[in-house]
């Protein structure tokens, strides 16, 4: 897939590209897609603005999982396991976290262990210690606000 195109029948990125998703039901397609394509026990960093599609991604690979309930922005919850059919998806917000020793004792090694797969947003204290972890940027496009741009950075 080149850059910016429009994802194909394979909708996993590799590092650098982009591809641009047209409406809620292509943002959750692409998260389902992705799914399949990331390992059991597997961190993916979401980094994004307000509204650019972190929660509608993480929607569509909970419904991949199998999972029928609500995926919601997990601002309040720092941490929220949801169990699915395919195993537990966790969901992490680390915008109010200060230092990521937080998150540890909260046991988050554990969980990410526990988890088939673990998404977790404004995670830049974690990229670090996860150096396996895919990593993808989601975006607005200025010109169209029924699109999103999502980039691999890793
Ligand atoms: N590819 C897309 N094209 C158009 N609209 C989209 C797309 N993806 C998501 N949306 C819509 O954008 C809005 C925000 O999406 P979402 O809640 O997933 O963003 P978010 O990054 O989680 O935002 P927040 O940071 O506020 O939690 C929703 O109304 C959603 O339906
Ligand atoms: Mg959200």
């Amino acid at each position: 897939m080149g850059k910016s195109q429009k994802p194909g029948r394979d909708n996993f990125l590799l590092p650098g590209q982009s591809a641009l998703l047209r409406g809620l039901e292509q943002q959750q397609a692409f998260g389902a897609a992705l799914l399949d394509h990331l390992p059991v026990g597997g961190v993916l960093f979401l980094e994004g603005e307000l509204g650019s599609g972190k929660t509608s991604l993480t929607q569509g690979m909970a419904r991949r999982l199998g999972f029928t309930g609500t995926v919601s922005s997990p601002t309040y919850a720092l941490m929220q396991p949801y169990p699915t059919p395919g195993g537990q998806l966790l969901h992490v917000d680390a915008y109010r976290v200060q230092h990521p020793g937080e998150l540890y004792d909260m046991g988050l090694e554990d969980l990410i262990e526990g988890s088939r797969l673990s998404v977790i947003e404004w995670g830049q204290a974690l990229y670090g210690d996860y150096p396996q972890a895919t990593l993808l940027r989601l975006e607005h496009v200025p010109e169209d606000e029924d699109v999103r741009r999502v980039t691999r950075l890793r």
